[in-house]
């Protein structure tokens, strides 16, 4: 089917994208037993709706360290969409001129990315981002490919902000470092969620930790990167302007 401009179907999605969603009280969310709430295709189809607002997957404070990471911010990446939650965040927080680029397969590959049984579709999450983005947001860009891939083979241009929440496997973050962290600006930063596993405060992944530990908790630091904030499951790392390494003026 030909979803055009002037289909009734078009019409349909069409004002599926520009409707204020009107969630379901909480009252009556809360009521719904796990199973229901839980099985695939009537989340998706109560998420596309607007009848449900995306899973959180973020504490407040991640969102307001991500938002502020936001500020000023000409061109930010999401890897791992899922319902959108944290995509709707940056919806929120970036200037009207900004771009929004948000790359999921919808698979998990690995299996590492979500608990088992929980899945989202492409559909539902667009529509729920659209909304969100509908007036005066950033220009979103769609990606529905592995982010590994789509960093690989990048050509949109300098980035301020990485937020690595896709494959959580230690291989498949490793690589998302790895194919992302050249396309970051100077000063630019990348943000590792569920990436502080037994620290004090923290939680999250084993892959993500072991990541992160590995590359910035040794005693030798990625060349021009430093460790620069953590918050719950949050590490923020910032490119320096310089390679790190002592101050010019200590240098023999
Ligand atoms: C923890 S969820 C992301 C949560 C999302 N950032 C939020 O705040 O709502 C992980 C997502 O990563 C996606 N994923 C799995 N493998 C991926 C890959 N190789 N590249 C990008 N995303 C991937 C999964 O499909 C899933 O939607």
């Amino acid at each position: 089917m030909v979803v055009g401009r002037g289909s009734w179907a078009g019409g349909v999605l069409r004002a599926l994208y520009r409707r204020r969603p009107v969630p379901l009280p909480q009252s009556i969310r809360g009521r719904v037993p796990d199973r229901v709430r839980d099985a695939h295709a009537l989340r998706a189809a109560a998420l596309a709706g607007g009848l449900i607002p995306p899973r959180p997957m973020h504490s407040e404070t991640e969102a307001r360290t991500l938002a502020r990471l936001c500020r000023g911010a000409r061109r930010v990446v999401e890897l791992g969409v899922y319902e959108g939650s944290s995509a709707v965040m940056f919806c929120r927080a970036l200037d009207r001129g900004a771009e929004l680029h948000l790359i999921d397969p919808f698979v998990d590959e690995s299996g590492a990315a979500l608990p088992p049984g929980w899945s989202s579709t492409p559909t539902a999450a667009r529509l729920t981002v659209s909304r969100a983005a509908w007036r005066g947001g950033p220009r979103v860009r769609w990606h529905i490919a592995r982010s590994q891939d789509v960093g690989r083979s990048w050509t949109a241009g300098p980035v301020d902000l990485v937020f690595i929440d896709g494959d959580h496997s230690l291989e498949g973050c490793r690589e998302d470092w790895e194919a992302w962290k050249d396309h970051v600006v100077p000063g630019g930063a990348v943000a590792f969620h569920d990436a502080r596993l037994g620290r004090a405060g923290g939680g999250g992944g084993p892959g993500p930790t072991e990541v992160v530990d590995g590359l910035f908790r040794g005693p030798r630091l990625p060349e021009g990167w430093m460790l620069a904030d953590e918050i719950d499951t949050l590490v923020v790392v910032r490119r320096t302007l310089r390679p790190a390494g002592p101050p010019a003026a200590l240098t023999t």
